[in-house]
């Protein structure tokens, strides 16, 4: 990673992101949206939003215009698109999120909030699809990770054009049969476009190469992670694909959502054992804090997919569905963010800060950024949290949801503040933290290097 150019916005994209997840914790905690409301309510899909795109998309296309750069070691398409791309991005939310309210009838001013959020966030999306793609198709071959990031990139198309048709229709502003019948039917087809291609795949694609490099253990390019790359893509052209075509048919989606089902659990299958190698396989015999808690994370994406099977088999799994979309967007999507966010923050504000006079003057090692005694216990608390909203959840328990939905909101408040003092260097005391030539790192942009 030395050598690497830094992006100037990721940090705006993931303090934007973290707002989003803490006010999401914050109305769960609250009893707004789902369990407390039905799940397709208008007040669920402004919780599900507000997670899926406020905070795991932000995250995630911040993370990757970062890291895409580095897993192909060849620079950004554009390093002036991404500010834009977060301002649509960010308007778009916000349009979407009022639409939903319009929807829910708190009282509004009855403004076209659905198309004004589409054509944000169609904006915010094409352009960070549109520096992204650029930045790929410039290298051949890819190498695997890179893949993985591609297929999640086309599942985000797909799950943006299946959103803004909904968002359409629901907002009146067409009225084309294909498109109503597209939105009467294709919910499941967006979900697992969203969930599972855009950010469970990009997810996958990135840890191979993260959790490698962070534990020093040997780049995966085998049979077994290709597998993994092909039985995905697999399952999501199945699905999404083949999902539209049955629709566009008239027939039950049924088939394809079944064989994209156990293709992608062939898949994860695969996953699971090539992590176990890379954990095994490892150099840095002691875990770093991100790297253990990584392993919760994938123990949940283990739990909802047993999980999934079994509802399958027993026929609970439409009335089991909000459990186990909630275990992956917190126990698997946001437990992975937050570990790896734990690391990357420190890992970027070091090489912003003392990547310019390494070697010239004495400097603190990366891990001299964060007290990981101090996070451990914010992180034990935040999976035991989640699992505990997932119990209940299952249960059909309210009242013990809300209570757990407040414990995650305070204990990600707590690993907030570690990752704000990780990035105002506030762990490194005395004069080694600023020696000559190192400028203080700002909260939310990246300076590139000085020289
Ligand atoms: C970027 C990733 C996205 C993910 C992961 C995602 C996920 C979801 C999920 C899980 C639901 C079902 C929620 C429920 O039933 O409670 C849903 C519904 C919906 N999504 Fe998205 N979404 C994404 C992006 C978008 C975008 C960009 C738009 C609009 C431009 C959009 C518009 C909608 C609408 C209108 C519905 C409601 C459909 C209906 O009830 O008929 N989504 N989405």
């Amino acid at each position: 990673m030395l050598g690497t150019t830094l992006s100037r916005w990721t940090m705006s994209y993931f303090a934007a992101a973290l707002c989003a997840l803490i006010g999401a914790e914050a109305l769960m905690a609250a009893g707004y949206g789902f369990p407390s409301a039905d799940l397709r309510a208008p007040e669920t899909l402004f919780l599900v939003h507000l997670v899926v795109i406020g905070w795991l998309s932000l995250l995630l296309c911040g993370a990757l215009l970062q890291f895409v750069p580095v897993l192909i070691a060849h620079p950004l398409h554009s390093n002036t698109l991404p500010l834009p791309a977060l301002a649509f991005l960010l308007t778009g939310l916000a349009g979407l999120l009022g639409g939903f309210l319009q929807f829910a009838s708190v009282p509004g001013s009855g403004l076209p909030l659905f198309p004004f959020a589409t054509m944000a966030l169609a904006a915010g999306f094409g352009l960070i699809l549109y520096n992204l793609g650029r930045t790929l198709a410039s290298v051949r071959p890819l190498p695997l990770a890179a893949r993985f990031v591609g297929v999640a990139l086309l599942s985000l198309a797909a799950t943006v054009a299946l959103g803004a048709t909904f968002a359409l229709s629901l907002g009146a502003t067409i009225s084309n049969p294909l498109a109503l019948k597209i939105t009467a039917a294709a919910l499941p087809l967006h979900v697992a476009a969203g969930i599972g291609g855009w950010l469970t795949f990009a997810a996958i694609g990135v840890s191979y190469r993260l959790l490698a490099m962070f534990m020093l253990a040997p780049e995966l390019e085998g049979k077994r992670p290709h597998m993994v790359l092909w039985l995905g893509a697999g399952a999501l052209a199945v699905t999404i694909l083949g999902g539209l075509g049955l629709l566009l048919t008239n027939e039950s989606l049924l088939p394809a959502l079944l064989l994209g089902g156990v293709l992608s659990l062939a898949a994860l299958g695969l996953y699971g054992a090539d992590i176990l190698f890379l954990y095994r396989a490892r150099k840095r015999r002691i875990l770093e804090l991100n790297s253990e808690m990584t392993a919760y994370a994938l123990a949940s994406l283990a739990a909802a997919a047993v999980l999934a099977l079994t509802f399958t088999v027993f026929h609970r799994f439409s009335g089991q569905i909000g459990a186990l979309v909630f275990l992956i967007l917190f126990g698997w999507l946001t437990g992975l963010g937050l570990a790896k966010l734990y690391k990357i923050v420190a890992f970027l504000t070091w090489l912003e800060c003392y990547g310019p006079v390494l070697g010239k003057v004495a400097t603190p090692r990366v891990q001299d950024l964060v007290v990981e005694s101090h996070a451990r216990k914010w992180f034990f608390l935040y999976y035991a949290a989640t699992w505990a909203a997932t119990a209940a959840l299952l249960a059909s328990s309210v009242f013990v949801f809300r209570l757990a939905a407040a414990a995650m909101l305070v204990v990600t408040s707590a690993i907030i503040v570690q990752l704000v003092r990780t990035r105002l260097l506030s762990n490194v005391s005395g004069p080694v933290a600023l020696p000559a030539g190192v400028r203080p790192p700002r909260l939310l942009i990246c300076l590139p290097e000085s020289g």
